[in-house]
């Protein structure tokens, strides 16, 4: 007879059947396309519903939609999606003009009820379906959650007896705004304002944090998610989290808006990854202009390298639903290139917010959130939807045919080639970079390859040499270049090898 815990921890197993679950280590060598769900697809495949970022109000995009553009979004080498909140929000509209938080509500960060799911997005049924068709092609689905506050219209008379399940005042903060120049106000103030205020919940309650642990246990079982996005995450204790992601039993990944390393960092001692904000922020500035630094971005590099507990766990990111996409700080498709690139190889998960490979423009928000579906999603011609695929293929390629085991365990080294020039190195692969911009041209020496080995610039499909000290002196003109051993490669496909 089995033992009752064997018997329980069995029955689990067949109930999660499908389900893939994954940890830390799973989604390690994982590429995340993020979808803002009521932006990426509609149910009725429409390429001309209209969709005007500025109006805030709701687009049609739906779980059913996603489904049927699957095929898209896997063709590019694409193995996981994050969704938006799947959770039902407060709705209405304000009165226009108001100044808040843009349109929160249509991206699920306005929380009303846990356990009742968004109709705009679809059924419990659609979002059923939508990760059954992941878990079958293989692919991960991260869902977006928010656990440090919920909504309301205006701060007058709030209907806490609504909210679900923590339908009380007492589960929540005394109101204050927050001061973000404080610690302990961004822990316990509220975010918002007297319009749609966001009631901050008490998670010092042991009530409050029980409830929370026991819901995501559920949900992720409920929904077989394989990983969570989490909302908000320095607006909460730190030693909150610990607790709260062993609960859901699989990888988190948080939001904590910093480029300072030594604020960031110790984020990840109590949670797997974070969406990594420094190398975004340095990125953007080191790769706009000509003029941008690099050495700033090779200093930020540096240090989380070194003071991250595991920088081959954060989040590489270089647009998102906050901020500015990269087709709005530069037209110069040579540029874009090398952002894309370091998207790809800057060191962690890759995560690609939808519409990058369309070199959508938007700057800020809600602009940033345009309507995918305007696009006529086209994979050929002038956008980066070929470089994605290319670039994940080769990172799909190393991570699945165990030819490079150390590859994405290994930590990235950053270092400056001249003014210009950008060495990323991770591991057997060196990835060169330059805000030089289109029409530029440099010639440049990588160190650190083995004596006299082969190299495929894989971008190129172009094989060169490393020299008698493991030097490789290179021709950069304004696009990326991406040596790999050719050995490695053999029966990958990859430049015909
Ligand atoms: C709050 O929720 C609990 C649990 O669902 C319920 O028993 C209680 O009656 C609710 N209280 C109010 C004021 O709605
Ligand atoms: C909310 O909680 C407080 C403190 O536990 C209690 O006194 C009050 O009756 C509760 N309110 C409602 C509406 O349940
Ligand atoms: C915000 O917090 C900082 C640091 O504690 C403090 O110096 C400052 O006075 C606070 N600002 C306001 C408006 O309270």
């Amino acid at each position: 007879m089995l033992a009752p815990s064997l018997l329980s921890a069995l029955t689990l197993v067949s109930a999660a059947a499908g389900a893939l679950a994954a940890t830390a280590d799973q989604w390690r060598g994982r590429s995340i396309y993020q979808v803002v769900t009521d932006r990426f697809a509609r149910t009725d495949g429409s390429t001309t519903a209209a969709c005007n970022t500025a109006d805030r109000v709701f687009c049609g995009g739906t779980w059913r939609g996603i489904i049927n553009k699957l095929d898209y979004i896997q063709d590019m080498g694409f193995t996981a999606i994050w969704i938006s909140p799947v959770i039902e929000q407060i709705y209405g509209n304000t009165d226009e003009g108001e100044a808040y938080h843009g349109e929160f509500p249509l991206l699920g960060y306005w929380p009303k009820d846990y356990y009742t799911l968004n109709p705009n997005f679809g059924t419990e049924q659609d979002l059923n379906d939508l990760v059954t068709a992941l878990h079958d092609r293989g692919m991960y689905v991260m869902v977006d959650i928010v656990v440090n506050h919920f909504a309301s219209w205006g701060d007058g008379s709030i209907p806490y007896s609504e909210l679900v399940p923590f339908n009380n005042s007492s589960y929540f903060h005394k109101k204050c705004w927050i001061n973000w120049s404080n610690q302990a106000s961004v822990e316990q103030c509220w975010m918002g304002n007297g319009q749609v205020p966001l009631m901050d919940l008490d998670t010092e309650n042991t009530y409050v944090v029980n409830t929370l642990e026991a819901y995501i246990a559920d949900f992720v079982k409920e929904y077989s998610v394989d990983g969570l996005r989490i909302d908000a995450t320095k607006n909460v204790r730190k030693d909150f989290w610990p607790g709260f992601c062993k609960a859901a039993g699989v990888y988190c990944q948080g939001e904590v808006w910093s480029n300072d390393p030594s604020y960031f960092c110790p984020y990840q001692n109590v949670m797997d990854g974070l969406h990594n904000y420094p190398i975004k922020e340095y990125a953007a500035s080191a790769f706009q202009t000509s003029k941008g630094s690099l050495t700033n971005l090779v200093s930020v590099a540096s240090k989380l390298t070194n003071q991250c507990k595991d920088v081959s766990l954060l989040g590489s990111f270089m647009e998102n639903q906050d901020n500015a996409r990269m087709g709005s700080l530069t037209t110069d498709m040579a540029r874009l290139k090398n952002y894309a690139a370091l998207n790809i190889f800057s060191g962690g998960i890759p995560v690609v917010y939808y519409g990058q490979e369309q070199l959508l423009t938007g700057a800020s928000d809600p602009n940033n959130r345009e309507a995918l579906w305007l696009t006529g999603y086209p994979t050929t011609g002038a956008n980066l939807v070929a470089y994605f695929t290319q670039l994940n293929t080769l990172r799909n390629a190393i991570s699945t045919r165990g030819k490079d085991k150390g590859f994405l365990t290994a930590k990235p080294i950053y270092k400056t080639l001249s003014a210009s020039v950008l060495s990323v190195r991770k591991g057997n692969m060196l990835l060169a970079l330059t805000n030089a911009g289109s029409g530029a041209a440099a010639k440049v020496t990588a160190d650190g390859f083995g004596v006299g080995v082969k190299l495929m610039d894989v971008l190129a499909c172009e094989e060169t040499r490393a020299g008698w000290k493991g030097e490789l002196p290179f021709w950069i003109g304004a696009e990326p270049k991406l040596f790999y051993p050719k050995a490695l490669l053999a029966g990958s496909g990859i430049c015909g090898l």
